[in-house]
């Protein structure tokens, strides 16, 4: 396991070396590497302010950079093509609709220059082998590895991680129409290898939790793609605050299951079972982190299973075939450890 993520780092280094002397005729002055994740329990809590458990996993995006003294940020695409795209440091930098590729890094390197970074320019190429739309966040690798070239390249290389991620999710939510949380670019820029990440979406702290020895971690691809497209994942992140603003809590992370259930009358019958799906998934994240900690794998287990059904049955972010391998999973694994769908759905 060990080995081949090594060696996929160094394929990437090597394309991404390669390409940006085919390119941009030299060398790099910097390389960074972001992963991608995978969630382990807690789906659709972090835009509530709750609690999630996901890890980083062996394959991520690497990014070259070089200063341009000209103000330019020139940017390749090795995985597509190489595509580029430009835009000027000293303008306004605008999402393009025709590179809609490109937004990640715009939207990057607008959000830190309004953080107050004074960006160079920069010619940059980008190499990635998160498989897309499968629910692991290249998108997130793709903002946390360019958030740390145009750091270094602006004289920071220690930038601080967690402005880092939340630069890569306003770059999500401005410039890519993605209303989403901040676990994947938090995960993405802070995850140490081979431990998982509980986090804390409201206060952002981070406990990095070891897993038990000889615990495998597997990610099955069900051949399905990515069903929830980001207007049904907006739309989610709409019913939970209309459910909050029905509660009277800043959000649903305030609430804890008796708490719901005092207050469901009036509540639109919708909102209230995403409602309950985020108060419980979010206690099951709590557990889930113990479990983990106590190397408990039938617990993980149930929690793992009972977050699957409240993502199906309450959330209504699963598909049928998907139920089904989780079933499939779930038996073939027993008590020693769980299944479930991971990921926005
Ligand atoms: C997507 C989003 C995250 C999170 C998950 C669901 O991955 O980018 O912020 O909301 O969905 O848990």
């Amino acid at each position: 396991m060990q080995r081949q993520e090594n060696t996929s780092l160094d394929d990437l280094g090597q394309n991404v070396r390669r390409a940006f002397a085919e390119c941009c005729d030299g060398n790099p002055d910097v390389l960074a590497y972001a992963p991608g994740r995978v969630n382990l329990i807690g789906e659709h809590t972090d835009y509530n302010d709750g609690f999630v458990l996901p890890m980083a996993i062996g394959c991520g995006t690497m990014v070259a950079g070089r200063a341009r003294a000209d103000g330019q940020i020139k940017v390749f695409a090795v995985d597509l093509d190489m595509s580029r795209s430009s835009f000027a440091t000293d303008q306004p930098i605008l999402p393009d609709a025709q590179q809609p590729w490109s937004n990640y890094v715009r939207g990057v390197a607008a959000a830190l220059q309004e953080d107050g970074l004074t960006l160079s320019g920069a010619d940059l190429v980008i190499a990635g082998n998160v498989p897309k739309g499968a629910g692991l966040s290249s998108s997130a690798s793709l903002e946390i590895a360019t958030g740390l070239v145009l750091a270094a390249l602006a004289g920071q290389p220690d930038y601080d991680r967690t402005a880092l991620a939340l630069a890569g999710q306003r770059a999500e939510n401005e410039f890519a129409g993605c209303h989403c949380g901040i676990m994947d670019q938090l995960v993405s820029a802070r995850a140490r290898s081979g431990k998982a990440m509980l986090l804390d979406c409201r206060s952002l702290d981070v406990v990095h939790a070891d897993m038990p020895k000889g615990l495998a971690i597997m990610i099955v691809h069900s051949g399905i793609d990515r069903g929830l497209v980001d207007g049904e994942y907006n739309i989610r992140r709409i019913q939970c605050y209309a459910a909050a603003q029905h509660y009277g809590v800043a959000a649903l992370r305030d609430l804890d299951v008796a708490g719901l259930e005092a207050g469901k009358h009036g509540l639109d019958p919708i909102a209230y079972l995403r409602a309950r799906h985020v108060v419980s998934e979010n206690e099951r994240t709590i557990l889930a982190a113990d479990a983990l900690q106590n190397a408990d794998l039938a617990e993980l287990g149930k929690l793992m299973a009972d977050s699957h059904i409240s993502m199906r049955d309450d959330f209504a972010i699963t598909t049928p075939e998907i139920d089904r391998l989780v079933t499939l999973l779930q038996a073939a694994i027993g008590k020693n450890g769980g299944a479930r769908m991971t990921g926005g759905g």
